[in-house]
């Protein structure tokens, strides 16, 4: 067993965490500040956000320099101290490491925008000719994968993301070589694991074809097929992962998977593959699409959980991965809304959900401020989204009726950036958070500060810290998983491990609901909202959740 197949993982975003010198944008000393408060809620790792040096046109995940810290979160000596701190608290780090594309400020893509003489033209995907695109190919953050090469060569380059962010060719071995030294680089300073950012990106199909589209339209689409999970992919990255693993066998490799399913999940986790530890999928949360106004584009509407298709998902992740490798758990992160809004929609469902997620077998990763029970912040304005794909949201929205104000507080509820608000610390001046002004400003649905919470035994944080100290059971972290046929109203399963056996069941909708457990006495352990258990009969009340241990066995 390596520290990995335990993990309880804290995703802290390093710019919202906490500011130390007032401008407004947190930073690494900040966070060395608060190892006390993450040491008590009893997690054993973090995952960074990217501190490297970045324009920051995406958040870090543009990077100008690997070997550098961007100077709004301190130094490399800052780092080291961190490092060291969290080791000393027995927190392993985890480190995001991006390596599908670079900023178009790094010094790789500065010269290779001197013509297709400079020896790093081919460290990027340059193609096509007069200023023609060479295909239809649409990027996630809208229009289309190809930017002018702005040096006039009448070239273009892909960016699948931001234009400012130049998509590496990992064709070239001496991509490949340059990655390996970075993570090198990394790993020699004692980082326990890398985040392996949208790794399954690495690979396009050959560039002079159009993804296939049934309208005349030549508008660029999504043409995932033609540069998601692409065999070259796992043989371009087994390498990597392998010197990884011989120089570092300690080292966790997280891959983020946002569109694999649980088939792709297992190729790239089973442990004779040769690539990563566990992934992380975006399949997890399937969605009701059938309420939405018809009158409005989709993209920003609310789109509520599908409950039974969510179960049935989490169910065939359990199933598949057992014996294999460990699936992440997670219910948010730096790219979806929070939990509490998108899908609970009061403090006792998020804390049902949270037992329903995490006491399954496999990884927490708890997004910061979900154990406060943060929400998304409302942002004020279309412009602080800083995304074309929301102001055409709005456009549309506001002519189909809609004030911008609505539809501002719409989006805030369903976009990523209103989930990286500051942590509230205290009641003070901009919650503790900085003394300047915060980078990202919104207003906030009031929720105690981590202060309150840490003094008050009912708090999210309080329950938080005890299913924390659950999970760390030998029985949920190596028990067999179970699934107890219910109906749709509740997921109700077993996690058992010799004669110890523990139930989890949550309710799944807004009514009560009663099951008939396996044979035995129980105790409940933790709970959330009204639970009666009469011999074998659970009944849940409305969005309730109850961990039960059978009597005389506890492991
Ligand atoms: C995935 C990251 O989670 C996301 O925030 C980022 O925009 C893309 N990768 C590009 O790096």
């Amino acid at each position: 067993m390596a520290w990995y197949d335990h993990a309880i993982i804290y995703q802290l975003y390093p710019k919202s965490f906490q500011d130390s010198n007032g401008d407004g944008v947190g930073d690494l000393n900040g966070i060395r500040a608060h190892i006390p408060y993450l040491k008590a809620l009893g997690i054993t790792a973090v995952w960074l956000n990217p501190v490297f040096t970045s324009p920051q046109v995406d958040n870090g995940y543009d990077v100008a320099n690997y070997y550098a810290i961007d100077p709004t979160m301190g130094t490399m000596a800052d780092m080291d101290a961190l490092i060291d701190a969290f080791h000393a608290a027995g927190i392993h780090v985890i480190l995001d490491f991006v390596l599908n594309h670079t900023s178009d400020r790094h010094p790789w893509f500065q010269d290779a925008l001197r013509g297709p003489a400079s020896l790093y033209r081919d460290y990027y995907i340059f193609a096509g000719h007069d200023g023609q695109r060479p295909n239809n190919w649409g990027s996630f953050f809208g229009g289309s994968v190809w930017a002018p090469d702005p040096s006039g060569s009448g070239q273009s380059y892909f960016h699948l993301f931001d234009r400012r962010m130049p998509d590496l060719n990992w064709a070239n071995p001496e991509v490949r070589h340059a990655m390996s030294d970075v993570a090198d680089y990394w790993l020699q300073k004692g980082v326990d694991g890398l985040r392996l950012d949208a790794f399954i990106h690495i690979a396009k199909v050959k560039l002079d074809q159009d993804f296939p589209v049934p309208t005349a339209d030549d508008a660029p689409v999504l043409a995932e097929p033609f540069y998601a999970n692409l065999p070259q992919v796992q043989t371009w990255l087994r390498p990597f992962c392998q010197r990884v693993k011989a120089d570092y066998p300690e080292v966790f490799l997280l891959g983020e998977a946002a569109s694999a399913n649980v088939q792709l999940a297992a190729a790239y986790t089973a442990p004779d593959a040769g690539l990563m530890d566990s992934v992380v999928t975006f399949r997890y949360f399937p969605e009701d699409a059938s309420g939405l106004d018809q009158q409005l584009p989709a993209q920003y509407q609310a789109h509520p959980l599908d409950l039974p298709a969510f179960k049935q998902t989490q169910v065939v992740w359990q199933q598949t991965l057992a014996g294999l490798a460990q699936p992440t758990l997670y219910w948010s992160n730096h790219d979806m809304p929070r939990l509490l809004g998108r899908v609970a929609h009061s403090a006792q469902q998020a804390q049902s959900l949270a037992m329903l997620m995490y006491l399954q077998r496999g990884l927490p990763i708890i997004y910061y401020g979900e154990e406060l029970g943060l929400t998304n912040l409302t942002l004020p304005d279309v412009a602080t989204f800083e995304d074309p794909t929301v102001t055409d949201f709005v456009t549309q929205a506001t002519a189909a009726g809609l004030t911008t104000e609505a539809a501002v507080a719409l989006v805030s509820t369903t976009h990523k950036l209103p989930a990286r608000g500051p942590m509230p610390w205290t009641d003070g001046v901009q919650r503790g958070f900085t003394t300047g002004t915060p980078w990202l400003q919104g207003s906030a649905a009031p929720v105690a500060s981590a202060a309150e919470q840490a003094a008050d035994p009912t708090s999210m944080l309080a329950f938080y810290q005890k299913l924390i100290a659950l999970k760390k059971r030998a029985l949920f972290q190596d028990g067999d998983y179970h699934l107890l046929t219910t109906d749709q109203a509740s997921y109700v399963y077993t996690r058992q491990l010799d004669d110890a056996l523990a139930v989890v069941a949550v309710a799944l909708e807004a009514t009560a609901t009663t099951v008939t457990l396996p044979e035995g006495h129980y105790r409940p352990l933790l709970s959330s909202g009204s639970v009666d258990l009469v011999g074998a009969q659970l009944t849940l009340g409305p969005d309730a959740g109850v961990v039960l241990i059978r009597e005389g066995e506890i492991k």
